[in-house]
Formats: structure tokens, C-alpha cells, sequence
């Protein structure tokens, strides 16, 4: 008996997944492998991807386009919540997990599989991520992942996979570990693991250094529906254009560049290369609609649910119930976010300079140091003396 009968294994085509195939069923004594690659706007060609899961063994090979889901139902949602993992990292890798996950598991119910299985080591967030998000939606299906077990170095892998007739990788593969979608690019080791050495240039793929950026800036407006980014300089866009566009025009001035060391979930620091104009800008925008529209306890309050939201999201609990809880709290704040945010982007950086709102509760009268004052100067005074008293006494105690 092997350790399950047929499998649904998450498939990018790259030497891992492929040799989990001859792997699951030569090692594991699996009967049936069929593949699934999640098409999340990495751009990669499916086709390719799709026969060679073939020659390598797999019984069937689905491609499954999920880039509407994940902007809508992924990324947005992010937007909204203002998610950035330790202040920096948009999250591009791990909000495509729990969908792959998704897919993985209706596929299983689909073709009656008994488990599933991706090409994770051991050492990474990934693999949490898949194999909690699988749990959550169906914790009867078996988790298998092969690379967490085999303990082969890169060099056998390839071995491995000549023997089952998996073709070598033709171009000398990429000293990079690279995770790519919509959102933007994770790249790790090779020359990067020395958090000292600046990352060559090579490693940038959407974002242009800064030395070839325009010289002149370029205004950017978005506009917001209820905290969903929806146009572009006044043109409507639908979820996958409007990333498409921003990453476009804010890569090409060099923005959402990210150098940082990362603390794994698994006890690891890393150091990550990111690049993901569009979040970067988007979340900025966001956060600024927000300070215009939402009430100051509400804004602040909110701030510390992202930071939980963030941490949740990047610790693979994307399908918990308190993540549910955080997103039925962040919806209800984002009612009123509607309006319009204006950038500027020039030399790797987005500055907001303007923003306006029908919701806004900026109150010009309130506001002005002009003579079209409204505010009562004089009921500050009272104000203070009750806010200060407990101070006050305070002071006369001590
Ligand atoms: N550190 C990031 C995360 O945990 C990205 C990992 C991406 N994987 C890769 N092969 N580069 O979300």
C-alpha cells in the first residue's frame, strides 16, 4: 500500500514538482498523479508547462486561469487591510497560497483523489501555507510533500528526474529562487543569501533602476470604490488591467523595490529581494483615502488589526476564523473609502500629493488658519483643563 491511491500535485513545471511526479510514484507507491498548474499572471508559458507534466508522468495536467479570484478575492482584500509583512513586504507570495490551495483541494473532490501534494522543502513558509490552507478546507485529504522528505541535493534531483525521463533544464538554470504572479516577485539566494552584497541588477525584472527611470515625473490618479483601487486617471479598470497598469507605469519609475530581512515563520531570517510596484503604490494610496474618510479612533484602531490581519496572512492561516473575524471588521470600515488619490512618481519614489473624497471629513473651516475660522478657541481651554487634570495631580502628588 502506498501512502495514497491518487494525488493532486501543485505544478510549476519547474525541476522539484516535475520529479515529484516518477518520485510520488516510484518511492511513495502512489498510483496516480495528476498535476495542476495555477495561472496567476506569471507569464509563463502554460502550454509548455502543461506537456511537460505529461512526458513526466502525470496521468493528466490541468491549468486553471484563477487571476480574476486571486486580484479580487486575494489581493484586494490585502489593499484594503493595508498588509504589509513587517512593514514592508506586500505579501505577492503569500496570498497566492491559500488559492492554489483551493484549487488543489476542489480538484481532488473533482477527480476523487486522497491527497495532495506540492513541491515545498522544509525550510520555508510555503509549504505552511499549503498544507494549513488544505486542512482547513477539507481536513480529511492526505498532504504529501516529497521534497520535505527526500533529502536530495540539486545535482541528484536532476539525476533523479533523468532516469524517469524528465528532461534537464536546458538554459543553466537561475542561481535564484524566484516566485513570480501579478503582484510582483520574490527572489532569494544565489549571491543574495550575503545580506552585505547589494543585489545585482539582474535580479529586477519590473522594476527599471533608477539611473534609467524618466527624468520627468508622471502624475498618477486612482481611484477608489469602497477601498477597492478601480480607475486609473479616470479610467475605470477591471481588477487584473488595473494591476497590469500600475506595475507598468510604477516599475517604470523604479518604484517598489524591497531589500530586507525577513523573519520566517519557521524560526528562519532570510534575506528577500521583492519587487511589486502596483501593492506598494496601492496600499500607499489606500491608506492616505483612508485618513481622509474614516474617523481618527477608527483609522487607529484599525492600523493594529492590520498588523494582525498581516501577521495571519503571511503565517498561512488565510482560512481561519479569526482572519474571517478581521475581514468582516476591515469590509465594514471600508463602506465610505471611495474617492481619489493623487501620486507623483519620480526616481523610485511615490509621493502623495493630493487627495479628495464625497466622504471626506476634512473640514476646511475647522481646518483654516484663514479668517473663515469656525473652530471655538475657547472651548479649548476647558477641554484642556479636564484632560490635563489627571496629570495635574499627578504632578502636585509627586
Ligand atoms: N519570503 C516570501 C514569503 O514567504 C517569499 C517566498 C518566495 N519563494 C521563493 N521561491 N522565492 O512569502
Amino acid at each position: 500500500m502506498g501512502r495514497a491511491k491518487k494525488v493532486i500535485l501543485a505544478y510549476s513545471g519547474g525541476v522539484d514538482t516535475s520529479v515529484c511526479i516518477p518520485y510520488l510514484k516510484q518511492e511513495w507507491g502512489v498510483e496516480e498523479v495528476i498535476t495542476l498548474a495555477a495561472d496567476l499572471g506569471q507569464g509563463d508559458e502554460l502550454e509548455p508547462i502543461r506537456e511537460k507534466a505529461l512526458k513526466s508522468g502525470a496521468s493528466e495536467s490541468l491549468v486553471i486561469d484563477v487571476r480574476d479570484t486571486f486580484i479580487k478575492d486575494y489581493a484586494f482584500p490585502a489593499i484594503q487591510a493595508n498588509a504589509l509583512y513587517e512593514n514592508r513586504y506586500p505579501l505577492g507570495t503569500a496570498l497566492a497560497r491559500p488559492l492554489i490551495a483551493k484549487i488543489l483541494v476542489e480538484a481532488a473532490a473533482k477527480y476523487g483523489a486522497d491527497a495532495i501534494a506540492h513541491g515545498c522543502t522544509g525550510k520555508g513558509n510555503d509549504q505552511v501555507r499549503f498544507d494549513v490552507s488544505t486542512t482547513a478546507l477539507n481536513p480529511n485529504l492526505k498532504i504529501l510533500a516529497p521534497a520535505r522528505e527526500w533529502g536530495m541535493s540539486r545535482e541528484e534531483t536532476i539525476a533523479y528526474g533523468e532516469k524517469f525521463g524528465i528532461p534537464t533544464p536546458v538554459k543553466k538554470s537561475s542561481p535564484y529562487s524566484i516566485d513570480k504572479n501579478l503582484l510582483g516577485r520574490s527572489i532569494e539566494a544565489g549571491i543574495l543569501e550575503d545580506p552585505t552584497v547589494e543585489p545585482p541588477e539582474e535580479v529586477y525584472e519590473m522594476t527599471k533602476a533608477i539611473i534609467d527611470t524618466p527624468n520627468q515625473p508622471e502624475y498618477l490618479d486612482i481611484g477608489f470604490t469602497q477601498g477597492i483601487p478601480t480607475s486609473i486617471n479616470g479610467e475605470s479598470k477591471n481588477p487584473i488591467e488595473l494591476i497590469e497598469t500600475v506595475n507598468k507605469i510604477a516599475g517604470n519609475h523604479g518604484i517598489g523595490r524591497i531589500d530586507m530581512i525577513e523573519n520566517r515563520l519557521v524560526g528562519i531570517k532570510s534575506r528577500e529581494i521583492y519587487e511589486s510596484p502596483a501593492m506598494i503604490v496601492l496600499i500607499d494610496a489606500h491608506r492616505d483615502l483612508e485618513s481622509l474618510t474614516l474617523t481618527a479612533d477608527i483609522t487607529q484602531y484599525k492600523r493594529g488589526v492590520e498588523q494582525t490581519y498581516t501577521q495571519l496572512v503571511y503565517n498561512g492561516l488565510w482560512y481561519s476564523p479569526l482572519k474571517a473575524a478581521l475581514d468582516a471588521f476591515i469590509q465594514k470600515t471600508q463602506e465610505r473609502v471611495s474617492g481619489t488619490v493623487r501620486m507623483k512618481l519620480f526616481k523610485g519614489n511615490a509621493a502623495i500629493v493630493g487627495r479628495k473624497s464625497e466622504n471626506s471629513l476634512y473640514t476646511p473651516d475647522l481646518a483654516t488658519y484663514g479668517a473663515e475660522d469656525q473652530f471655538d478657541h475657547k472651548a479649548a481651554e476647558g477641554f484642556i483643563y479636564v484632560w490635563g487634570l489627571p496629570t495635574r495631580i499627578w504632578a502636585q502628588k509627586n
